[in-house]
């Protein structure tokens, strides 16, 4: 199993940009603690920032055959964003999004997310704990899909013998 991270604009600024909203800790220490929790579950995690849309949309792209589970905080392209949109519909791959404040209680422009109606969930207001609280979800979801796979594999295989 296999978690990419994908981190929107201006998140590299986290620590730095206005503290009162975002809190004092940076990307690093964030990514540092979701690779623990992640070793300690045996998935493997890839982080990926970018201040580029379309350098997004091809990350989410390159996920298809590749990740299991997707967390993806996209920023301000939340609000804006179709071809963001497109690329997570497009892959598949569940979803989880994650903002640090809570967009519903700001400006009404951070109210409406573009991409959360094609995501599994969408985690809002905890700070850096959303992070935590995304893995949970999304590999709560991995292991949902593998069970049922493997039950498939396991209903395709009986038929198999019984038609032999
Ligand atoms: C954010 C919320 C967005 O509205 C904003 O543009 C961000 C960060 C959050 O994590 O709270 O850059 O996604």
């Amino acid at each position: 199993m296999k978690i990419v991270v994908i981190q929107g604009p201006n998140l590299n600024m986290l620590g730095v940009r206005e503290q009162n909203i975002y809190g004092p800790m940076k990307l690093d220490d964030i990514h540092a603690q979701m690779q623990a929790f992640a070793g300690q579950n045996n998935v493997e995690i890839e982080f990926f920032q970018s201040n580029l849309e379309g350098e997004i949309v091809d990350r989410l792209q390159e996920c298809l055959g590749d990740a299991t589970g997707i967390i993806i905080n996209p920023a301000a392209y939340t609000h804006t964003s179709i071809a963001i949109r497109d690329a997570i519909s497009a892959i598949q791959i569940p979803t989880v999004e994650v903002h640090l404040s809570n967009i519903h209680q700001r400006e009404e422009f951070r109210h409406t997310s573009l991409t959360a109606p094609v995501c599994a969930g969408q985690i809002v207001g905890f700070g850096p704990f959303g992070y935590h609280l995304a893995m949970l979800s999304v590999i709560q979801i991995m292991n949902e899909v593998q069970a049922l796979q493997e039950q498939q594999q396991g209903q395709e295989a009986k038929v198999a013998l019984q038609n032999n």
